[in-house]
């Protein structure tokens, strides 16, 4: 499973690119306006860290507007993909702008029905917002287990983006599913790391290491 971040925070990105695991980025105009960034120079920057695909939403309503928006998004570099809302005009969008080989990210999906839709319109991504779903009491997880039983009845090659990640637990389960990628804060990703037994371990390692050598040397 692709391991994307969700945040435009270029420090945050830089510095957990480091670790080699970073396969994408999504952003969307709340995370551009959490990182008191300008859009485009966001991602420009973004993208020259990240080699893999990276998520750019725009504000367009109509199918004409979104177009406009990805094609100048695509000039910004070759990896961003257009973000488009799951619409009638969005899904309109998604047509035209895979025929021109702009990739597509259709966000904000919350049903099976929204997602069927999103593949038929050959879009390569669909993002269901799990988070979301769970805050009003509905299974986020279950969606895309629904999801992937559709696209893999079918054959879609529509990829599921597990999307709105709130904990670990998400990410596991999406990659228990089969999910080919999940997007996750960079504090998630932090504690995908971490296990209090891990750094008890460490430390014990270490204490033994020195009581070791000091054994050692009394010896000599
Ligand atoms: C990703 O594509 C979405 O923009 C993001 O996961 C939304 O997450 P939120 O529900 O935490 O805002």
């Amino acid at each position: 499973m692709k391991i994307f971040l969700d945040t435009a925070d270029v420090d945050k990105i830089r510095s957990l690119a480091e670790t080699g695991l970073v396969d994408g980025i999504t952003t969307n105009p709340t995370l551009i306006m959490k990182a008191g960034r300008e859009h485009k120079q966001a991602i420009q920057e973004i993208c020259k860290i990240i080699k893999g695909p990276v998520s750019v939403e725009g504000i367009g309503e109509t199918a004409e507007e979104m177009v406009k928006d990805a094609r100048v998004f695509a000039k910004w570099a070759p990896s961003v993909v257009a973000k488009v809302p799951m619409t009638a005009e969005g899904l309109k969008a998604v047509r035209v702008l895979e025929k021109e080989g702009i990739p597509c990210n259709v966000t904000l999906v919350f049903s099976p029905a929204q997602a069927l839709l999103a593949a038929k319109a050959g879009a390569s991504y669909a993002s269901p917002f799990v988070g979301r779903l769970d805050d009003v009491s509905e299974r986020g997880m279950h969606l895309v287990e629904e999801i992937l039983q559709i696209y893999e009845l079918y054959g879609f090659k529509t990829q599921v983006i597990v999307a709105s990640v709130r904990s670990p637990m998400h990410v596991t389960q999406a990659a228990k599913m089969g999910a080919h990628i999940a997007t996750v804060p960079p504090e998630i990703f932090g504690k995908l790391f971490s296990h209090p037994l891990t750094d008890k371990g460490i430390q014990q390692f270490v204490e033994d290491y020195k009581k070791a050598e000091s054994a050692a040397k009394a010896k000599k």
